[in-house]
């Protein structure tokens, strides 16, 4: 039986090129992502190249949806692997005091409670089996900050304490958790709002001298779940081309 591998923000960008990665390395890829037309699209791509996919919806700020979406891979695959939490997204540029509660906890709850609620229901069926990889998602924001986007730096530095901390409390299962942090990459909707000009002048000062590109991004995920990084748990796996070298 090949690794199983459950995708959260499969559907899109950065989410995408790591289910493509996964599924050439062998892994039978579980795309779960709530824009369903897309997550069909990146499991037919799959399939074409040879590669074993599937596509299920869910709400990763859902508890109950997550619940019943792991439930279900766990019965049928009886096996999880990897599970890679690569939903979310930062939404609002918005200076502090136009920002609503609202706003604020939308990005937060994508960000933050939804990498949680993920990992909450895939913990034991990994201390269960005594192995697995858990893949979170942060950004160099999480790290640096980021003006205009305060819940979505909290969000991700959120999520890099909160790998660290699931790192410590899993690594005696045999569970290994580690964070990519990405820098700024081309991924279609972000790339959607910025001409390609304005993107390379506003990110002139990555040292590699252009923004990341998805596949980029996809490698440091992929390497996460090798057996070569077998001594690597708690860490941080910033890719971002020089940009920010903590
Ligand atoms: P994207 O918008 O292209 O893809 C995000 C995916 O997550 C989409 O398929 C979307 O449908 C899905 N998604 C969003 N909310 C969801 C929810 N509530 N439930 C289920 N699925 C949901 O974004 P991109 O650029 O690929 O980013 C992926 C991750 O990388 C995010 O966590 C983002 O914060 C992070 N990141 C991206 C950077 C960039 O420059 N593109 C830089 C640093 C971090």
């Amino acid at each position: 039986m090949s690794q199983v591998a459950l995708i959260t923000g499969g559907a899109n960008g950065i989410g995408r090129a790591v289910a493509h990665r996964m599924a050439a390395g062998g892994m039978s890829v579980v795309i779960a992502d709530f824009d369903g037309a897309a997550a069909e699209s990146v499991k037919s791509e799959i399939a074409e190249s040879g590669g074993k996919a599937e596509a299920l919806s869910v709400d990763v700020t859902r508890a109950n949806e997550i619940k019943a979406l792991v439930t279900d891979v766990g019965k049928r695959y009886g096996q999880i692997d990897v599970l890679a939490n690569i939903a979310g997204g930062s939404f609002y540029t918005k200076r502090i005091e136009e920002f609503t509660w609202a706003e604020w906890k939308e990005v937060i709850d994508v960000n933050l409670k939804g990498t949680f609620l993920m990992c909450r229901e895939v913990a034991p069926i990994m201390q269960r089996q005594k192995r697995g990889r858990i893949l979170n998602t942060a950004s160099n924001y999480g790290l640096t900050g980021a003006a205009l986007r305060t819940p979505y730096a909290a969000a991700k530095a959120g999520i890099i304490a909160f790998s660290k901390s699931l790192a410590q409390e899993l690594a005696p299962y045999g569970i290994l958790v580690n964070t990519v942090a990405p820098g700024p990459t081309d991924t279609p909707r972000v790339m959607g709002k910025e001409s390609p000009e304005a993107r390379r002048q506003r990110w002139s000062n990555i040292p590699l001298g252009r923004t990341g590109r998805p596949e980029d991004i996809a490698e440091a995920f992929y390497f996460l779940t090798t057996p070569e990084s077998a001594w690597i748990t708690g860490q941080t796996f910033h890719v971002n081309g020089g940009l920010v070298t903590p």
